[in-house]
């Protein structure tokens, strides 16, 4: 009786024996795999960031090659549902068993943040490509953003609302983090413009009801309301903001572009036509870049791609010039390097890497929900050029 194994290995040499051609090519070696744990919402509330960013790594992957500097890129994908703690233990298991050499991916703020003792103490980059609270990078030197802060969107249609005759505005914020951010940004610029906070709610981050809150809204009489709901909580929220009827009471919707993601449009409806967020991503960017970008994603995926997809692009594009910088060695610290003040085109337009506070500077574009062939599109009509994280504490 032989063991399977050995079975195995008698099967292996039977045949390399047989066909020597086979034994030319070496298994890739274990060393020549540079490995990066992706940890995304796969399941739960956020799964359309983590499909979206998903998607967008394997899209880049087929376009460009799976190796870099010689070096063969594998992706360990782990489903964190967005829940911190998850992060944390899957973070640790992909550093200490896997031994991956970056972490990535990072759904919701308080998954980021979990995540960072671990990279600062492994001495590997976390790549951030979705979450948005400016604290962020602050809590690892090894972290680097490619996603966003609320504070870049939120203080500049603060600015514009102050600017366009809307006098009285009240506020609905998802109750966490980044919603924090966004609110508090928001009310800074729009008050010193002039305006005025008439209602401020704050709504739960899991399966929100929107609905009392909205009639409480409606109520306060505002011109317009400020809603920040993370990406793929738009569409509930703007099916309950039309079945209220406040989309007929005149009541503008503004925000950031969280609201209005892409990949969400086309199932809202004319309620939400004429909503202006400012962000940094909108499917009808005009650039080739993005047209070639769109088309090769729908193609793929038959789903236009929104603002996490395009994080999740520009993330692990970012990885691979690093990796071509260092001459494909996974050194933390020569990476982190490599990526500070990296420069690059974008299917949102131009963006970099701050070499001091390794977080995204890029174009935040205000836009107008319209009708384009049939289609719903958030439509640019005015850019900020190279906006840095303004939600950033002074040294
Ligand atoms: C976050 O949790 O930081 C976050 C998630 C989704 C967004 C924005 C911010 O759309």
């Amino acid at each position: 009786m032989i063991d399977f194994n050995r079975r195995r290995m008698l099967l292996w040499a039977a045949t390399a024996a047989a066909l020597p051609g086979l034994c030319a090519v070496s298994p890739a070696r274990a060393e020549d795999t540079v490995k990066i744990g992706l940890i995304l919402p796969m399941t739960g509330g956020q799964a359309s960031t983590g499909k979206q960013i998903d998607n967008a790594i394997k899209l880049y992957m087929q376009q460009k090659g799976d190796t870099v500097a010689g070096r063969k890129i594998e992706i360990i994908l782990k489903d964190d549902a967005a829940v911190p703690d998850n992060t944390k233990r899957l973070a640790q298991e992909l550093i200490v068993n896997d031994k991956v050499n970056f972490i990535a991916g990072f759904g919701v703020t308080p998954a980021a943040l979990a995540a960072a003792p671990l990279a600062t103490q492994a001495k590997i980059p976390e790549i951030v490509m979705a979450a948005g609270t400016s604290i962020i990078t602050e809590r690892s030197p090894y972290i680097v953003r490619t996603s966003f802060t609320l504070a870049q969107s939120s203080t500049i249609i603060g600015d514009w609302a102050a600017k366009n005759g809307i006098k009285k505005v009240a506020t609905l914020t998802s109750d966490y983090a980044p919603g924090n951010d966004a609110l508090n940004f928001f009310k800074q610029h729009f008050t010193a413009g002039g305006g005025e906070i008439v209602e401020e709610v704050k709504v739960p981050l899991a399966n929100p009801d929107f609905a009392p809150f909205l009639q409480r809204m409606k109520d306060s009489k505002p011109d317009a309301m400020f809603v920040f709901v993370p990406a793929g909580q738009g569409g509930n929220f703007m099916k309950q903001y039309a079945e209220r009827g406040l989309d007929k009471s005149g009541i503008k919707v503004i925000g950031p572009g969280d609201v209005m993601d892409d990949d969400l449009l086309n199932n809202m409806g004319d309620a939400a036509l004429g909503v202006v967020t400012a962000h940094l991503y909108s499917a009808a960017h005009p650039s080739q870049m993005n047209k070639d970008f769109v088309a090769a994603y729908k193609k793929a995926f038959s789903n236009r791609p929104g603002f996490m997809a395009v994080s999740g692009y520009d993330g692990i594009h970012l990885i691979y010039e690093a990796l071509k910088k260092t001459g494909g060695d996974t050194n933390g610290d020569k990476l982190v390097d490599a990526m500070k003040g990296m420069k690059w085109e974008s299917p949102r337009g131009p963006i970099s890497i701050d070499p001091e506070t390794r977080d995204i500077v890029q174009n935040i574009y205000i836009r107008k929900l319209e009708k384009v062939d049939g289609e719903l599109y958030n439509v640019e009509f005015e850019t900020f050029e190279a906006v840095k994280d303004p939600g950033k504490t002074k040294k």
